[in-house]
Order: C-alpha cells, then structure tokens, then sequence
C-alpha cells in the first residue's frame, strides 16, 4: 500500500471531470486500498480519487468512530435527496478551513462495490453529507465552491500563501 499525494486547492485539477470506471479490475483495487490507507492516515472521512489526481469515479469514506467501516463507491449515483440541512464540512484538499454547506438530509446512492456489483445505499447525517461532498468532487467541485465569492477569494489567497510558506 502506498499513502498518495492529495492535491490542495486551488489546483486547477480538482476541478476535472472523473470517468466512470469501465471494469473493476485488480488495479481499481490497488488505488481503493491507496486512497483509503491516504485517507486513514491524513486522518480524514472520504476522499474522491479526484483529489489524488486520479480522474476515474472512486470514492472512498469511513465516518465510524472506530474507522473500520470503509465505504467503497465506484461510479456513484445519486438516485433521490430529500431534506435539507446545513453543517460543518473540511477537506483534505482544503487543510485548515472549515465552511457551513447546505446539502440533503438523506439520499439514496446506487454504486459498484469492490467487486464490481451494484448496490444501493440509503444514507443519512453526516455520511449523507460525505457522500454529496466526495460526489462533487468526482464532479470537479470543491465545497469553498457552495461560498460567497469573496470568502472563496479569501480562502484560495490564504491556502497559496501557506503553499508559498512550505516551498
Ligand atoms: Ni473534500
């Protein structure tokens, strides 16, 4: 297993479109093990293989207390939302900034697994939350992107200055 590198916003490749997987092979398992062993490590609660500049329709999340319940989603589709409500998000590609985003209350995703079978998933709270969030990504949209413009500038001149400090 390999701990992969997550791009920080404002990099212009969070914002491309991810392609459905064709085929659930031995490497989509690889890169699903990667990112969840990045994901564990960062420590975060999902991660689209868009933020590790991997332009395919993956995701992985585990909003478990004891991190053991890893939720794989290949090719996710969100079927129905219902409800509304407004929480807390970060993100891994956003280090440091935490936003208040609206999003469905419930949702039913339709996805692959691992191997390669669809499955449907009724989800509420907070993993519904995650799910809408990864889905944007595989979208090219990053949550800042849900902001005013000016907190969006705020945000972008705030992450480049920290970028410039690691350099
Ligand atoms: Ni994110």
């Amino acid at each position: 297993m390999a701990i992969l590198k997550i791009l920080q916003y404002p990099d212009v490749r969070l914002h491309k479109v991810a392609k459905k997987v064709e085929t659930v092979t031995e490497q989509t398992r690889k890169l699903i093990r990667d990112m969840a062993e990045t994901m564990y490590a960062a420590p975060g609660v999902g991660l689209a293989a868009t933020q590790v500049d991997v332009h395919e329709q993956i995701i992985v999340a585990d909003v478990s207390d004891a991190h053991d319940q890893l939720l794989v989603l290949i090719n996710p589709e969100i079927l129905t939302r219902d409800g509304e409500e407004e929480s807390e998000e970060g993100c891994l590609s956003v280090p440091g900034i935490y936003e208040t985003v609206k999003r469905a209350e419930k949702i039913s995703v339709r996805a692959l697994n691992e191997q390669g079978e669809t499955f449907t998933l009724e989800a509420e709270g907070f993993l519904a939350v995650c799910i809408q969030h990864e889905v944007d990504h595989l979208h090219g949209k990053v949550f800042v992107e849900y902001l005013s413009q000016l907190k969006q500038t705020r945000i972008r001149n705030k992450l480049k200055k920290q970028q410039r400090e690691r350099m």
